[in-house]
């Protein structure tokens, strides 16, 4: 894994021989994203299950359970962590009488594959999200939901990417995305790399220049979205949402159908992480507040579906009312 903590001053791969290596670089976001969490989450738990030795029935029944346990506890709002692991267990559930040797092919064969489809899948998301942006178009983004985000091509950025690949001129405006800062280290990154333009904003900057500038579109990645529409993505998002209706620029979410989780009735139900105070605290590793403040770190906030003007899959585009396209986005079978 590229060890997306020191980018973009250094570009660090990282290799892990474990599970417990695995949900730690979770935990700690050297690998961040919904749709790579889960892959990650797939590769821990195939990892995890290639280091055991002679061990059958219950006693590999508990070992895999603890495995999948471990990296479920890492991140508890991104639902692609969670539907990685029940893929996972799945294989193993239909395969667990098998000998060991074949249930750790099985297992490796399926992280692979959904290490692969997720390109695919993102890809698709591109093509349906291409054609709703304008050519000349200014696209705001928050946070990464990048290449880095995913297995690759990105998801909000894929969008972006495809509109600029069918031929479309598009210059990008990056949030910073506070207070881990993915927007100015992650999304600026990836988008240098590629040509593509992009000026870094602060978050504070997202309400003036859409008053100020022309800006056609709004494109942000999603943790999770509920059943209802309503969705989960990075500290800010909302804000974002609601600046975007009030100028009446358009916002979308770019996610896969992995992440829209239907047991979740409404975004009131999506767990919220709460990380480190620290991460506010402090800016690279240096102290920007007062000694004895506190501070709070809600690592995502939830948009009310009425704020989302669509959501793009790679099954199609998903209009309001959500409770209905995106059930029917999730009968319909990927062209
Ligand atoms: O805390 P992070 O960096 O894992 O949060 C990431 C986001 O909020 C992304 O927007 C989301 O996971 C979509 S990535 C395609």
């Amino acid at each position: 894994m590229i060890d997306q903590r020191l980018l973009p001053n250094e570009e660090v791969y990282n290799l892990y021989q474990s599970h417990e290596q695995v949900a730690d670089a979770i935990r700690s976001m050297v690998i961040r994203g919904a749709p790579a969490i889960g892959v990650a989450a797939a590769m821990g738990i195939a990892l995890g299950v290639r280091n055991l030795r002679n061990l059958s029935g219950t006693e590999l029944d508990s070992r895999f359970e603890a495995i999948c346990q471990l990296l479920a506890q890492t991140r508890p709002t991104a639902v692609n962590l969670f539907w990685a692991i029940n893929r996972m267990r799945r294989v193993y559930d239909a395969n667990k009488h098998h000998p060991l040797p074949e249930i750790k092919e099985l297992l490796q064969q399926e992280a692979i594959q959904v290490y692969q489809e997720d390109i695919t899948v993102n890809r698709r998301i591109g093509d349906h999200g291409q054609a709703l942006l304008p050519n000349q178009a200014t696209v705001l983004t928050h946070c990464n939901a990048g290449a880095l985000a995913t297995a690759g091509f990105g998801t909000a950025l894929g969008v972006i990417r495809a509109a600029v690949n069918a031929g479309k001129s598009i210059r990008v405006l990056a949030d910073e995305t506070r207070p881990f800062l993915q927007g100015a280290r992650l999304t600026a990154w990836e988008l240098m790399k590629d040509n593509i333009p992009v000026a870094l904003i602060t978050d504070s900057m997202a309400g003036h220049v859409m008053k100020t500038e022309e800006v056609q579109a709004v494109i942000v990645g999603a943790d999770r979205v509920a059943a209802n529409g309503d969705v989960a993505n990075k500290i800010g998002t909302y804000t974002v949402a609601v600046l975007a209706k009030a100028h009446r620029i358009p916002f979308y979410v770019a996610a896969p159908m992995s992440t829209i989780d239907f047991n979740t009735a409404t975004g009131a139900d999506i767990p919220i992480e709460q990380r480190s105070e620290q991460e506010v605290l402090e800016l690279n590793g240096k102290r920007i507040a007062p000694d004895c403040v506190t501070a709070r770190n809600p690592a995502f906030d939830v948009t009310p579906a009425e704020y989302v003007s669509a959501i793009i899959t790679e099954n199609g585009v998903a209009r309001p009312p959500y409770a209905a396209s995106l059930r029917a986005l999730a009968k319909s079978c990927v062209s």
